[in-house]
């Protein structure tokens, strides 16, 4: 298989790891788990909420349904931007108006929509200029490879291993590499791992970007589901600075607000980079709906429902620091809900699992780059979701780790 790198458009399906993790077992049949009142396989493979979001989003839905019947507006609602402007505000603790609402504020369907959208923006068009390049932290979630390859980009995966605390140092890159970067991507909270930036790895991405030109973009939408310490985010740093100069945030409810269905969250940032991406979306975006907005708007107003998803996930992380201790190169992650687990061969290991115990998990390979050595950081790892009830992930963790003997 060609790299990640070299795919391009016309391969970009032959590189989506679920995809490619359907390829890798469909000729295997699935082994018997023997859970009791467990239908069919155990997907622990996808990260999708399994909490209940709160019963209001639902009464609010309704309330609003009278929303079906418009298209969604571009700019969603001046409700909707300010539950999302305060909601900044608070939890980041940023200077009051430092986000405007109206110019910084861009609802999207999702971040997946908005991260796509924004990606293709910032890279040059044909006679628009030469910094094609974009910075990508491997392993990565995989919208940010994907609309790269849409877009004819040059992906430069930075390693995010354990050695840089599973962050990308993209300041150790070459002047010559920087200067070409028409953008850098910096998750954080970390699909998979659940790293978290600190302030300083923060300041240096949002510097790269000004010293270069470039669009720095920061993926926060696990920054809700954390064990300890809430995550910083990059709008803190720019508040330091004092600017939103080349630099966007995304957030979402689907993770927080374990409301994946709703497709509802928001672009922050430079309005010149909001104004690019509503102007991009007003061509090719669903929007997001009045009545999701509405719905939308009362979660973003709402802590309670959040600390009990926290909760929810905590449990689990909970049982399974017991259950695993140091093995598997186990941490503590900062944040997130997955196990990213080193067993050594991750593909070998999702074979097995699925075989012996029709256990379906991701191998780290699928989600990662090879990088010029030819060396994948992913490669001994597999991604492991803890999205179910504490109860039901302890069964499916004990009898993953009885199958890899560990
Ligand atoms: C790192 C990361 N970013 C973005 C998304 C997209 O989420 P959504 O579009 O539901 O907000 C996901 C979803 O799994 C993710 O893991």
């Amino acid at each position: 298989m060609t790299s990640f790198a070299a795919a391009g458009r016309s391969a970009l399906g032959s590189f989506h790891p679920f995809l490619r993790l359907e390829r890798l077992l469909r000729d295997h049949p699935a082994g018997d788990h023997g859970l009791p009142g467990v239908k069919g396989p155990i997907q622990l493979q996808v990260g999708d909420p399994k909490n209940a979001p709160p019963a209001f989003l639902q009464e609010c839905l309704q309330k609003n349904a009278a929303g079906w019947g418009s298209y969604p507006p571009p700019r969603g609602t001046a409700d909707y931007r300010e539950a999302a402007a305060d909601w900044l505000t608070n939890r980041f603790a940023l200077p009051a108006n430092f986000i405007d609402p109206d110019r910084n504020i861009l609802p999207v369907p999702g971040t997946r929509e908005g991260l796509f959208f924004t990606i293709m923006m910032a890279i040059p068009g044909p006679g628009e200029g030469e910094k094609r390049k974009v910075l990508l932290p491997s392993p990565f979630f995989h919208v940010y490879a994907g609309a790269t390859a849409a877009a004819g980009g040059e992906p430069v995966f930075v390693p995010a291993r354990a050695e840089t605390g599973f962050m990308p140092d993209y300041a150790a890159l070459p002047k010559e590499v920087l200067e070409k970067a028409a953008l850098a991507i910096l998750c954080s909270p970390s699909n998979p791992q659940g790293a978290i930036a600190d302030a300083a790895q923060m300041r240096d991405v949002i510097t790269l970007a000004r010293q270069h030109d470039f669009l720095a973009i920061f993926d926060e939408c696990y920054s809700e589901i954390y064990l300890d310490q809430p995550p910083l985010g990059a709008l803190q740093s720019a508040a330091e600075f004092g600017s939103l100069d080349n630099l966007v945030v995304f957030h979402s409810l689907s993770k927080r607000s374990s409301a994946p269905g709703l497709r509802c969250g928001f672009v922050a940032g430079d309005a010149r980079w909001i104004d690019r991406v509503d102007g991009a979306m007003r061509f090719g975006g669903a929007g997001v709906p009045l009545p999701a907005l509405a719905a939308g708007a009362s979660l973003w107003r709402d802590e309670v429902h959040v600390e009990r998803n926290r909760d929810y996930y905590r449990e689990s992380f909970v049982m399974a620091e017991r259950l695993l201790g140091n093995r598997l190169g186990y941490r503590r992650p900062g944040g997130g809900f997955f196990l990213w687990l080193d067993v050594g061969d991750g593909e070998a290991a999702t074979v097995k699992l699925w075989k012996e115990a029709g256990i379906r998990v991701l191998p780290g390979a699928y989600m990662s780059a090879e990088d010029e050595r030819g060396d994948n950081p992913g490669a001994p790892y597999i991604r492991v979701a803890l999205v179910y009830d504490a109860a039901f992930n302890e069964a499916a963790l004990r009898l993953l780790l009885d199958t890899l003997e560990v």
